[in-house]
């Protein structure tokens, strides 16, 4: 049977506090929107439609290969799937409805919830959770029987009603040839004034259609997000969860609470992360590679037998055997090829170091291009900037540099060349030769003698 999914995104989440939509949000670098549609892909459903409304403009963008429906006015949500209407016309099968605030839920239970609605030929499958505090959930109401009857609302609940502990998690499996007819029936004589989408399970069972109810087995899976302290919560979770299955999967961690991994980052086995590390965006470490302590790389590829100690990297690549670090920064475009090494306090930017070289110490590397088997004395600068434009150095195989030199661009060094210490060079250098480019020393024997006696 065709799957639908449709994700409610339109609530602004005022107890955010914040200019952006609630959705926009992210849990390890990923927007809240789109953990629930990246779950309900998973799931494997063929279609997948998100309402959105408040802040449009700023959560659209985050979208892919989803069709957008705008719900005008926050009028409830049954208001908010009847929004889909015209988006899955002619559409047969199941429609899930997911709520965009919810991260945490799994392909699993996505899966398992149209299942059990399908098996049954249900009007609607919902999830439930059990809760030791239901406050301001939905109630499921159950019929002696024990099938589900209706869903009350917190603000609509008698107190017998408000003692019953299963609640609405807000994830539903509807029989789509049935979901919008019964959404025209939905009024909004309720506490809120609101078309609630709870009231399609009261519609059904009066339209002599089943009901029937998925208990989740994790509740945190459901646990929406309404303010910073709950996406702080959310985060945790998923830190375990990915966490977890990275050292399943062979990936030591010193201390996994202090690492943090975006839910696309790629490791092999055999890597070791060390305390203090985030990895987020699409970076991937290959295998024996040490990552931290006190690194985050962001859209990073580390090869194989890496170390890479305290270092920021970002849009950088760094081959089997290149080390960084403790102190390195590299910046986008940053490529250490194999065995190279960016050392301390070290920053480089769109340059490339050639196999086996070295920026040891104390150096900024920009727009550089360095061959192989190269050292870079401790301190060496490449001067790409003139105030107004970028200029590029390049350093042939097997070039020395001594400590503290500027090399000014635009210039290249030729093959084998050597730089003396404290040089400034601003012209090119020819292969094999040496260049000194540094006031030569002077000395005025027993001067400091004689200057102290004249002074007496
Ligand atoms: C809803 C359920 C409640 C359930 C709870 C689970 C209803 C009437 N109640 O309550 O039974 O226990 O979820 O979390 O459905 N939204 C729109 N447009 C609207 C209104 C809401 O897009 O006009 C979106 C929100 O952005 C949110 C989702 O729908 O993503 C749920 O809305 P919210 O107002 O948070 O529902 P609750 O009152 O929490
Ligand atoms: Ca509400």
């Amino acid at each position: 049977m065709e799957r639908a999914a449709v994700v409610l995104a339109a609530g602004a989440g005022t107890r955010m506090k914040s200019k952006k939509p609630k959705v926009a949000h992210e849990v390890l670098g990923k927007p809240l929107v789109n953990w629930v549609v990246d779950a309900a892909n998973q799931a494997g459903v063929d279609q997948c439609v998100v309402v959105v409304g408040h802040g449009r403009e700023l959560v659209e963008p985050l979208l892919q290969d989803v069709i957008i429906a705008v719900q005008e006015q926050r009028l409830g949500t049954a208001d908010a799937v009847a929004a889909a209407k015209e988006a899955l016309a002619g559409f047969e099968g199941s429609v899930l409805v997911l709520s965009g605030d919810c991260p945490l839920i799994t392909p699993q239970t996505i899966e398992r919830l149209a299942q059990l609605r399908e098996e049954n030929d249900a009007a609607v499958a919902l999830l439930t959770m059990a809760l030791d505090d239901p406050f301001g959930y939905g109630r499921i109401i159950r019929a002696e029987d024990g099938t589900v009857l209706r869903i009350v609302e917190q603000k609509d609940a008698t107190p017998e009603e408000a003692a019953v502990t299963e609640c609405n998690a807000g994830f539903y499996c509807f029989d789509g040839a049935f979901l919008f007819e019964a959404l025209a029936a939905v009024d909004s004589s309720n506490a809120q004034n609101e078309f609630y989408l709870t009231d399609v399970v009261a519609i059904s069972r009066e339209a002599g259609r089943a009901v029937v109810a998925l208990q989740a087995e994790d509740p945190t899976e459901c646990l929406g997000i309404n303010s910073r302290v709950q996406l702080a919560d959310a985060t945790k979770i998923m830190q375990k969860r990915i966490n977890r299955r990275h050292m399943d999967a062979g990936v030591t961690m010193l201390d996994p609470d202090s690492v943090w991994i975006g839910p696309d980052v790629v490791i092999e086995p055999d890597v070791e992360i060390l305390p203090q590390t985030m990895l987020f965006g699409a970076t991937s470490i290959g295998e024996d590679s040490v990552i931290g302590p006190n690194t985050r790389l962001r859209d990073t590829v580390v090869g194989k037998g890496c170390v890479v100690d305290e270092t920021v990297a970002l849009e950088s690549v760094l081959e089997d055997g290149a080390t960084s670090g403790p102190r390195a920064y590299l910046r986008p475009g940053a490529h250490l090829c194999e065995n190279a090494k960016a050392g301390t306090h070290v920053e480089i930017k769109k340059s490339t170091v050639g196999k086996g070289s070295k920026v040891p110490h104390l150096s900024y590397v920009g727009d550089a291009t360095i061959g192989e088997g190269v050292n870079l004395g401790a301190g060496t600068i490449t001067c790409n900037y003139d105030g107004q434009k970028k200029w590029p150095t390049v350093i042939g195989d097997d070039v020395f540099v001594g400590s503290s030199t500027m090399l000014v661009a635009p210039v290249t060094i030729g093959d084998s060349a050597l730089i003396g210490a404290g040089s400034v060079i601003t012209k090119d250098v020819t292969p094999g030769a040496l260049a000194l480019g540094r006031a030569r020393q002077m000395e005025m024997p027993g001067w400091v003698k004689s200057h102290n006696e004249e002074a007496e």
